[in-house]
């Protein structure tokens, strides 16, 4: 129970490895806040983690990029549980394209809910934090905020952009005793983004068929086989522990090696 009694919010925990993050937390005794611009789903899946494993977890429709409202909420949460000891960091959009006819408005939608919008709520999470003189932010990256992607030059800019963000805040922040990291995974073949619209959209870009792109993605990797939520989850749990008490600005790879080749 490494995490007992801890407030955590995690964004985009809705679905997908959002919800993983919120499940690995509250096994180990976190009560939970998922906010997600799908309201609905955030409410569904807190009600299901609460279930299973006794906690406090709480649905909230939270739309990342809006300042005040992130604000507000962020507020809300510290009248309700005293503090906010975790941010994650882990709403995220992908657009796929090639640049020579990317639409600019989708280029910049892109930008704005993957970089702006962990700027927001990093923004209120130090508010708080450095007021409370402690507390932790891990941003969920992606190792596509290291080394170019091809047909996918919103999300790698966005992802990039991300790792400055946390480097300069962890700078910020240190003196108040707040950490900021950020993970950077290999591809989730079998979750919701892949599975939902991303197999498709490479196929189309790329003029192959979806069992190619995943034979394709699979290959990139050194150890052969796709990032799995848990692998990133329990690296995430390790940041935001006082096991990391040391890390901070750091970006870390969950990769099984890909970011090598
Ligand atoms: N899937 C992968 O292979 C992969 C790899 C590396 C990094 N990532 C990152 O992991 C994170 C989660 O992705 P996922 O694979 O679970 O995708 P997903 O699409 O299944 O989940 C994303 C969640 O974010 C929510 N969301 C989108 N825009 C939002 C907004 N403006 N405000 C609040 N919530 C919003 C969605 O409603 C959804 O619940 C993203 O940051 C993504 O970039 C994913």
């Amino acid at each position: 129970m490494k995490f007992e009694n801890k407030t955590v919010l995690v964004t985009g925990g809705a679905q997908g490895l959002g919800e993983a993050i919120s499940n690995a937390f509250a096994e180990e005794g976190a009560n939970v806040i998922i906010a997600d611009i799908n309201g609905d789903g955030a409410k569904a899946t807190a009600a299901k983690v609460a279930e299973t494993y006794g906690v406090k977890a709480e649905g909230i429709a939270m739309n990342v990029t809006d300042d005040a409202g992130v604000g507000a909420a962020m507020d809300e949460i510290v009248k309700k549980y005293g503090k906010l000891d975790i941010l994650v960091s882990n709403a995220g959009i992908l657009k796929s394209g090639e640049i020579t006819d990317f639409d600019v408005n989708v280029w910049r939608a892109v930008i704005e809910v993957n970089l702006i919008g962990y700027m927001v709520c990093a923004k209120h999470a130090c508010r708080i934090m450095k007021e409370q003189k402690s507390g932790c932010i891990v941003q969920v990256n992606s190792k596509s905020g290291k080394k170019g992607s091809f047909k996918n030059s919103a999300y790698a800019a966005s992802k990039f952009g991300g790792i400055g963000l946390t480097q300069s805040l962890a700078l910020e922040m240190a003196e108040y005793g707040v950490r900021v990291n950020s993970v950077c995974p290999g591809n989730l073949l079998d979750g919701t983004l892949w599975k939902g619209s991303l197999f498709e959209q490479y196929a189309k870009n790329q003029g192959k068929t979806v069992e190619e792109i995943r034979e394709k993605y699979i290959n990139q990797v050194p150890m052969k086989r796709p990032c799995l939520y848990k692998d990133v989850t329990d690296v995430i749990k390790f940041l935001a522990s006082d096991e990391a008490s040391y890390m901070t600005g750091q970006a870390i790879n969950v990769t099984g090696g890909q970011e090598m080749r």
